[in-house]
């Protein structure tokens, strides 16, 4: 900058420093919404409603019934850096309140025109104040009001206009506001909602257990797809709820993790839950959660951004950690069972209108005595295919009646007809196997009686002398025959049946897409996968009736068993309720 065009250094009036910080926290009529709500919930409200104009950009109203704001701090809770909720450091590093900064209502004020109507419960009367009022002391006036605070913000962005043009439709700042009312409501279930939209409402939630309200503002097949994530641990606690594999979306937009009752978007937790699904989801597939993260407020930092959506652990990994194992926890409670429902407002079934969901929450790892089997029933089905005094006590997946088109075992168990898929059940069974025999650092391997001698293009045969070490530890014995032909002379004991020359394409097809070094770390699940495919049973090969009980039995016995690793479920039952009402008896 030259000296003639230098402007001596002056101090902001105290208007534009309001303007620039409204920049941090006021983005657009939502983040109002979010600011306002959180000092409701703050009061200790039980009951907020929410009345929007114009997607908020005319007009925003959060009423709610907490403690109120008395007379003479009315004038206050409009000044900059002014707070009842922090008075010292120490309070701030341990902040259990939404907000803490003191300047919201300050930063709103600077960008529209507010005016805050309150009443305490001492007080005859509600008192309002205008930040429209000029002077040091605006004119504090009384009105008519109930205990609690009404907020209304007009016109937002009218005072900075290019501000104003970045706002979207109507129709667009309408939804962001929901959004917001809908995560302040997830983390606060005991406490009333409504939001009305020029006068037609738009959302109206009673006070509830976090359970059913967590349900109701999740997609609505989480319902029935969701396991239960509790895990305590005294300083830390997270408990909620995460989606099954088979329930997942092509995009991350039902997502929610709160800490300490604020929805948050924060990358060491996001990535924890993606890592606990990371043997059971692949791809661009995305989970469905909605969890909650207990912590000593003095090991998370909240003020690390003005909007407080990011935190900052003390003790990250160890978080990581805990969310992880508390998911993955959840993600193992083995089979669930799926069943065709009838959609409740269907009078009749009509073939093709059923959808497929889990019944109820079966753990096969709990033990489920025939005692409690016999009690789901009349009578017990006697087994068709197995010898009865070979019978397993507990075989919840029951017991093989057929081979259907060379894909498909159909099972008979106490509820009815199970349908498992063969090749993706199968292929599950030994992935889990591979996993951990190689977590033991050993696959068995099965030497060839002949070596298998297969021509390999040039890539594969570099990658075959490159990462020999790598595809030794995978169980295979590659080596190089020719400068153009590969020869096979062990595989992984648990893939002798496989074709040894397929096998091994593909593997070195993966070990150099992934790139070698770094395949056993970041691309294990997507390797064993391949191994995995290649072990399974093939689709249209014939199984004797033991060999498909030997599959159920083996089902039960492996964890996560109720979907491939793609995330599709392996097996679904038909109730004999079900097949019921397909046939319409009872009717
Ligand atoms: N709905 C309300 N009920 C009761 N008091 C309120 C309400 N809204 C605001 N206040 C009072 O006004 C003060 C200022 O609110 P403001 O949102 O500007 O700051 P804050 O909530 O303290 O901090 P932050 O800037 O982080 O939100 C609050 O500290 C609180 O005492
Ligand atoms: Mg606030």
């Amino acid at each position: 900058m030259t000296a003639t065009l230098r402007r001596a250094i002056r101090p902001l009036a105290e208007a534009l420093i309001s303007q620039i910080a409204a920049g941090e926290v006021v983005e657009r009529p939502a983040s109002v919404v979010k600011e306002l709500l959180e000092n409701s919930l703050d009061s200790g409200a039980t009951q907020i409603d929410v009345k929007l104009e114009a997607g908020g950009i005319k007009r925003i109203m959060v009423a709610d019934n907490g403690a109120g704001i008395p007379r003479d701090e009315l004038a206050l809770a409009l000044a900059r850096h002014a707070t009842s909720k922090i008075a010292s450091l120490e309070e701030l590093e341990g902040v259990e309140s939404l907000g803490f900064r003191g300047e919201a209502l300050a930063s709103i004020a600077s960008v529209a025109d507010v005016a805050i109507t309150s009443r305490v419960a001492e007080a005859e009367s509600a008192f309002c104040v205008r930040s429209g009022n000029p002077g040091p002391e605006p004119g504090i006036e009384p009105a008519a009001g109930s205990i609690g605070t009404r907020i209304e913000v007009a016109d937002l962005f009218h005072k900075t206009p290019a501000r104003r043009k970045f706002l979207r439709s109507e129709a667009t700042e309408l939804a962001h506001c929901l959004t917001q009312v809908e995560r302040a409501a997830a983390a606060h279930a005991s406490v009333a909602f409504t939001v009305t939209h020029q006068g037609r409402t738009m959302l109206a939630l009673p006070a509830q257990t976090p359970r059913e309200r967590a349900l109701r503002l999740m997609p609505e097949e989480f319902a029935a797809a969701r396991r239960e994530v509790e895990q305590d641990a005294g300083a830390v606690r997270v408990h909620g709820w995460t989606g099954a594999p088979t329930a997942s979306r092509a995009r991350a937009d039902a997502q929610y993790f709160f800490v300490n009752g604020r929805y948050v978007r924060d990358k060491v937790l996001t990535h924890a839950v993606r890592a606990a699904y990371a043997d059971v989801l692949h791809g661009a597939s995305q989970p469905m959660y909605c969890l909650y993260l207990t912590i000593d407020p003095k090991r998370v930092d909240v003020n690390v951004h003005p909007t407080k959506t990011e935190v900052r652990f003390r003790d990250s990994s160890s978080v990581h950690q805990f969310v992880l194992h508390a998911v993955q926890a959840a993600l193992a409670q083995s089979v669930q069972p799926l069943h065709w429902q009838q959609p409740a407002s269907e009078a009749a079934p009509k073939p093709g209108t059923y959808r497929l969901t889990p019944t109820h929450q079966t753990s096969f790892g709990v033990a489920q005595t025939v005692a409690s089997y016999l009690a789901l029933l009349a009578e017990r089905p006697a087994p068709l295919a197995s010898d009865a005094n070979d019978e397993p006590a507990d075989a919840p997946l029951g017991f093989a009646v057929a081979q259907l088109s060379g894909i498909y075992i159909l099972a008979q168990n106490e509820r009815g007809l199970i349908i498992v898929d063969m090749h993706a059940a199968h292929e599950r069974i030994v992935y889990e196997k591979l996993k951990r025999q190689l977590d033991q650092r050993q696959i068995p391997q099965q030497r060839l009686l002949i070596p298998q001698v297969f021509t390999a293009s040039a890539i594969e045969i570099a990658t075959a002398s490159e990462h020999g070490e790598l595809l030794e530890q995978l169980g295979l014995d590659v080596s190089l025959a020719s400068p153009t032909q590969v020869a096979l002379r062990g595989v992984p004991a648990l893939l002798s049946q496989a074709d040894g020359a397929e096998l091994t394409r593909d593997v070195l097809r993966d070990v150099r897409e992934y790139g070698g070094s770094r395949v056993l770390t970041e691309h294990r699940n997507e390797l064993l996968s391949t191994l995995a495919c290649h072990g399974a049973v093939r689709a249209n090969r014939r199984l004797t009736i033991d060999e498909m009980n030997a599959l159920l039995r083996e089902m039960e016995a492996t964890e996560r068993a109720d979907q491939c690793n793609h995330g599709r479920p392996t097996w679904v039952q038909l109730a004999v309720g079900d097949l019921d009402k397909l046939f319409l008896r009872g009717r």
